[in-house]
């Protein structure tokens, strides 16, 4: 089966992903989503990818990186020390390229150079978008998505607005219109 591509980002209302290197919320049930459906597989033989900038390996705590159970791709120009089983790759396409056929989905989860290059290249299936209903004081910022893709459903996302901390969001699924 081929490689599906896939991207996951949780956006503010004025489309802000990050702050001073972090996430500009602390929403733990939506990165209890994010850690889930990045994990799910529908073949239970085959495992999935994470791929990332290094600003995004750096923004998550040494003690949760590698993110468990996935394969962890970081992309740089540098040469990176990187614990064993995480690779370091120069671009999109060779991380991509890299992964072999025990891998399901190669999710792309930030930050926003990656996004960029994945969405203006049409590179991802679907789009996983955590709509924040709020706006955020950010300093990166998702990329437009263009007009290539509709919402979707997946049964494996909530569609009910969710709610922690007095914080709303909601989940959605875009897929890339066929051509
Ligand atoms: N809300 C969300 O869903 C979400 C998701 C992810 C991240 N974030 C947030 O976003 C921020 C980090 O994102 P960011 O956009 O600043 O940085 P980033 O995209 O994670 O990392 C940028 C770095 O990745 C490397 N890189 C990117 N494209 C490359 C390419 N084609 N070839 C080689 N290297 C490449 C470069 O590393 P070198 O400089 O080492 O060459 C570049 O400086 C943090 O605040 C994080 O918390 C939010």
């Amino acid at each position: 089966m081929v490689l599906k591509v896939k991207l996951i980002v949780a956006v503010s209302e004025n489309m802000g992903i990050g702050s001073k290197g972090q996430l500009p919320w602390r929403l733990k049930k939506e990165l209890k989503y994010f850690s889930r459906i990045t994990q799910l597989t529908s073949d239970p033989t085959k495992r999935n990818a994470v791929v990332m900038g290094r600003r995004t390996w750096e923004s998550i705590p040494a003690a949760n990186r590698p993110l468990v159970n996935r394969c962890n791709l970081v992309l740089s120009s540098q040469s990176l020390v990187l614990p064993e089983g995480v690779t370091l790759h120069h671009s999109l396409e060779e991380a991509l390229q890299s992964l072999g056929d025990d891998i399901e989905t190669a999710w792309i989860i930030g930050g926003s150079s990656l996004y960029q290059a994945a969405l203006e290249k049409g590179l991802c299936d679907q789009l996983y978008v955590t709509r924040i209903l709020r706006s955020y004081d950010c300093d990166v910022f998702l990329p437009e998505m263009g007009p290539g893709y509709v919402l979707a459903r997946d049964p494996a996302v909530p569609e009910e607005l969710q709610v922690e901390d007095g914080i709303s969001y909601k989940f959605e699924v875009y897929e890339k219109i066929k051509n």
